[in-house]
């Protein structure tokens, strides 16, 4: 499988490309605009074609490179069907699966970061938007986020996994590329509640300054990216 992770240093986003061979046809999870030109050179490289491309969520840090990506490349945009972006080829429900190839994708229906986030897995591979983050979790105080639906989706969804499935988030700021369902449950400090009252208080005490560009980047990225 040919599987790069691209980070992006303004936003600390992750970006995923996936094919099962060299040749072969490829997906994008949560491009990056300003990064379009790097994926093109990858998936050239690689002589692949892209043919999907998936955004987890709405995001509000960075804009998506979607619509881009898909003038260059004809390839179809995917989210989860609580999307608010109209324009989106396909809109998968919770627990469906979409074939690239010989890859299964299936999406896991995740609200609580925002009320259309999505995760989705791929065999061990969990990538989790900003649902489950390594050692912390998507904040939820804005785009209709909400904490109890947040645990729901980390404690009874995500968390009931293999613990040896593999975790791929959205961000990180601290460097690392990759944890393991069992490493968060143990590790990750927002898990460590007794209850989701306990998550619903500990998530209301966060404080956290507003992302720059918010408002501009929800509203590109509800057209996903387009002008
Ligand atoms: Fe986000």
């Amino acid at each position: 499988m040919i599987f790069r992770q691209v980070f992006d240093n303004k936003s600390s986003t992750y970006t995923y490309l996936i094919a099962s061979a060299k040749g072969r046809e490829a997906l994008i999870i949560d491009p990056v605009i300003e990064n379009v030109d790097i994926y093109i050179s990858l998936l050239n490289e690689l002589e692949l074609k892209l043919v999907k491309v998936i955004d987890t969520h709405i995001h509000a840090d960075h804009v998506t490179g979607a619509s881009d990506l898909k003038i260059k490349t004809s390839c179809t945009t995917v989210m989860g069907e609580n999307t608010p972006a109209d324009s989106v080829d396909i809109k998968l429900r919770d627990e469906e699966t979409i074939k690239i190839d010989q890859l299964e994708i299936k999406a896991m229906y995740t609200p609580g970061h925002t009320s259309d986030s999505y995760s989705f897995l791929m065999d061990n591979y969990l990538f989790s938007g900003d649902t489950l983050l390594i050692n912390g979790t998507g904040r939820t105080d804005f785009q209709n986020g909400n904490s109890k639906d947040a645990y729901n989706s980390i404690f009874n969804k995500l968390l009931k996994l293999p613990e040896d499935t593999i975790l791929y988030p959205g961000h990180d700021y601290n460097g690392k590329k990759s944890s393991t369902i069992g490493n968060e449950k143990k590790f990750n400090p927002r898990l460590q509640v007794k209850d989701a009252d306990q998550y619903v208080e500990l998530m209301s005490n966060l404080n956290l300054a507003k992302p720059k560009l918010i408002d501009i980047n929800v509203s590109k990225n509800i057209r996903l990216g387009a002008n």
